[in-house]
């Protein structure tokens, strides 16, 4: 990529800093703000107090916990708001004219600062798997068409989103964006590293990227994706007749003849063009995430979890050592080096019974890190398991399924075992690790970690009030700025919906949620309930801004139970879920679910009551009293006027003023604006000199409409503003746009051609 676009940290030329205290621990969330962080915002860790809910600092420190929900609604506490940013299906554009659509199950997303620009920023989001019911209809693979199978494998892999906030602080895609890019499961091509590069299975490169899944930041700022579930795409009919006969390449779907896909995927979202690479010295198994620690001059480590049940937690420790600044030699840190497997003392937690919540296992133990010989790096589990014996494996590396690692400040690892009913875990906990000597790079049975429970998961009790009643199968973490600990929960769809035998175990807990546990102070270790999902939807990758104002979550598979529960493709009266354009529990809007990506940020204080922004319920619940609420079952569009709009507007009041407009519309609506200038230019020459005329926005804007009329000014952006002044006074032809979407997702628009003089 050339300079003007890229805040690379090629050398010398950028300033990507540590932050004090970070180089030391290398906290992966802590880092994530602080390594790409612009100068201004430096102060990201500082010493600052541990915040908690009995002291409060930071907008997300302070909050009143939500009781359990099992509505069809995203929810936060109220004096918070949150928004839909992107939504699958939605199309998006790189500005050299490729159209682009978010992908489906969204999961890991990062924020990727642009130096500089505090309100703006690149997101990196997986999407994990595809749902063919909701996207074309068919569910059995042998029946589908080669297209849909080309729609599903245009679904996955990972998007990246340039966002910047409005001028009501609302995160919007900005599109077309130099910036703005798609990997999908059928492309580009990724390079393999390591040594399986080349390898029978292997080769040289694969087509895309599959099951992304969780997956991490690293220092020299590119992002990991998570290759998890690949063993899956066969069952979606990839490599079925249909697929092979549409092109014979789709057999590399097939796990059982290739090793294509379960690798740790490594991309540089500020670099459009970048081929990623799929690091083969990282092992092959289901990877859920990575987490790491870097210090200077040291080998870089990455801690990493093989999400399948009785399956194990790894790390990986580099041979060249990590230099910050030196981005070239950094990007080769994960091709070269030693994969480890944790051994436990004891590796599960143990239950007499299901739904018990103190288990029969210790809470408190050591290990140490066994070496991966290369010989199994190819199939981590099931090598490493015939070579030690399943009685071995099964007592000391097998795991109640790693979900998520954090790395904290102090160097501590947390674990995520979201849940294992081979051994009656239904609610799993979060574990910590402490390296022998606080050393990441200690490996061998001679240098012991201790390893503790930190928080387990299951019913506090009823006694306990709503918003403290406790998590359970715990999933993504992260930390914030302050220490307080963020987990997000995955109960599976199956369980909390149908007719499952587990579901009375979670029917305390309601839908999926987000909880924030307080490290220190009097609610110290106490999860508290942020955020509930919608039906049979899982909070995915939750990911602060660096100044932390945002939360940003994926909301993943709402509805996602309808086609086994008897759901009819395109009858929505039997879909399970209708969010995020409607909640099926007060049957409103019925809409097909979309899984979608949502920012959460905190009202400013005293804000008036949220009638005229996104409030904290998506979709916003309707109350026929409250004036510009939704109405259930509201089909009609919002009805659009632009009285009084000057026919022309002279070219240096448009510079210094901008356009004022008045907007009439007879419900809240959100209005998107753009002014576009007609620019002429010729190409060829001679006789075949053509006129090409094309239309430049110089102005955009998304603005909430209040029923009635709306007063407000539209300027130029700072590239408006060149277009403008390049006219010299010359007369020439704009176009003004507006697009409003009312509460119920209907949409209207309306147009009018302005003369700048
Ligand atoms: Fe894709 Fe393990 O969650
Ligand atoms: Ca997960
Ligand atoms: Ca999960």
């Amino acid at each position: 990529m050339s300079d003007p676009i890229t805040p690379t940290d090629a050398e010398g030329t950028t300033r990507r800093h540590f932050i004090r205290g970070v180089a030391s621990a290398g906290a992966s969330t802590v880092a994530a703000g602080a390594l790409l962080t612009a100068p201004g915002i430096a102060d990201l860790v500082g010493d600052s107090g541990v915040a908690s809910a009995a002291q409060p600092t930071g907008p997300f420190a302070d909050f009143r916990a939500l009781a359990a929900s099992s509505a069809d609604a995203f929810e936060v506490p109220e004096g918070y708001r949150a928004h839909v940013v992107i939504g699958y299906g939605d199309r998006f554009a790189n500005s050299d004219g490729t159209q682009l659509t978010f992908g489906y199950n969204n999961d890991f997303l990062a924020f990727f600062p642009l130096e500089g620009k505090p309100d703006e920023g690149l997101l990196f989001v997986n999407h994990e798997y595809p749902a063919p019911f909701f996207q074309h209809g068919v569910t059995r693979a042998a029946d589908k068409t080669a297209a849909q199978i080309a729609l599903e494998q245009e679904s996955v892999g990972n998007s990246v989103l340039h966002v910047k906030k409005d001028g009501e602080g609302l995160w919007q895609v900005v599109s077309p964006s130099p910036y703005n890019r798609r990997i999908t499961g059928a492309g580009p091509i990724c390079e393999f590293t390591g040594p399986l590069a080349g390898a029978a299975r292997v080769g040289e490169t694969a087509r895309g990227s599959i099951a992304n899944c969780s997956g991490g930041i690293t220092p020299w700022g590119t992002a990991l994706s998570c290759e998890e579930n690949f063993q899956d795409y066969r069952g979606y009919g990839w490599t079925g007749a249909n697929a092979l006969a549409a092109d014979a390449t789709n057999v590399e779907y097939d796990e059982q003849a290739w090793s294509k896909y379960g690798w740790v995927v490594e991309t540089d979202p500020y670099d459009p063009s970048w081929t990623p690479r799929k690091h083969t010295a990282l092992g092959r198994f289901r990877h859920e995430n990575t987490a790491f620690r870097a210090v200077e001059g040291k080998p870089f480590v990455l801690y990493m979890g093989d999400d399948k049940v009785d399956a194990g937690v790894y790390k990986f420790v580099s041979t060249r050592p990590f230099i910050p600044g030196r981005r070239a030699h950094n990007l080769k840190i994960l091709e070269e080096g030693t994969l480890y497997i944790a051994w436990f003392d004891h590796s599960r937690r143990t239950f007499a019974a299901e739904g018990d919540t103190v288990p029969t296992s210790p809470a408190a133990g050591v290990g140490w890190w066994r070496e991966v010989a290369e010989s199994e790096l190819e199939d981590c589990q099931e090598r490493i398991l015939a070579n030690v014996g399943s009685d071995e494996f099964l007592a000391h590396h097998a795991t109640n399924r790693p979900e998520d690692l954090e790395v904290d400040e102090d160097g501590t690892v947390y674990i995520s075992f979201t849940n294992n009913s081979r051994v009656k875990d239904v609610h799993g906990a979060i574990r910590k690790l402490v390296e022998h000597g606080n050393d990441p790079t200690s490996v061998g049975p001679s240098k012991q970690f201790t390893w503790s429970d930190y928080a387990g998961g299951g019913d506090r009790g009823a006694d306990k009030p709503a918003g403290e009643r406790g998590f359970s199968s715990c999933d993504n973490l992260c930390f914030d700025r302050h220490g307080n600990l963020w987990v997000v929960t995955d109960i599976s769809s199956s369980s909390l919906a149908g007719a499952s035998s587990r579901k009375p175990y979670y029917e305390y807990h309601g839908n999926n949620a987000v909880f924030m546990i307080p490290r220190s102070g009097p609610n110290a270790g106490v999860a508290f309930r942020f955020a509930n999902m919608p039906v049979e939807a899982e909070g995915t990758g939750p990911y602060f801004t660096p100044d932390e104002e945002t939360l940003f979550v994926n909301v993943q598979h709402p509805g996602e139970v309808t086609p086994d529960v008897g759901g009819v493709h395109g009858d929505l009266s039997t879909y399970t879920s209708w969010w995020p354009n409607g909640n099926k529990t007060i049957g409103f809007n019925p809409s097909t679910p979309v899984p979608s990506l949502v920012a959460v940020t905190k009202l400013p204080p005293r804000a008036d009551p949220p009638v005229d922004r996104p409030p904290h319920v998506i979709p916003p619940v309707p109350d026929p009293d409250r004036r510009g609420d939704p109405r259930p079952g509201d089909r009609g569009k919002p009805k659009l006027r632009l009285p009084g709009l000057p026919r022309s507007r002279r070219q240096g009041q448009l510079l210094r003023g901008g356009l004022p407009l008045t907007i009439a519309v007879d419900e809240p609506a959100r209005a998107t604006l753009v002014l576009q200038l007609l620019v002429t230019s010729h190409v060829g020459r001679g006789r075949k000199r053509k006129q090409r005329r094309k239309l430049v926005a110089i102005a955009r804007s998304t603005r909430q409409l209040r029923a009635g009329r709306n007063e407000l000014t539209l300027r130029l952006t700072t590239a408006g503003k060149l277009r403008v002044r390049a006219l010299r006074g010359k007369d020439a032809r704009a176009q003004l746009t507006i697009v409003a979407v009312d509460a119920a997702g209907n949409r209207s628009s309306a147009a009018a051609a302005l003369k700048l003089v």
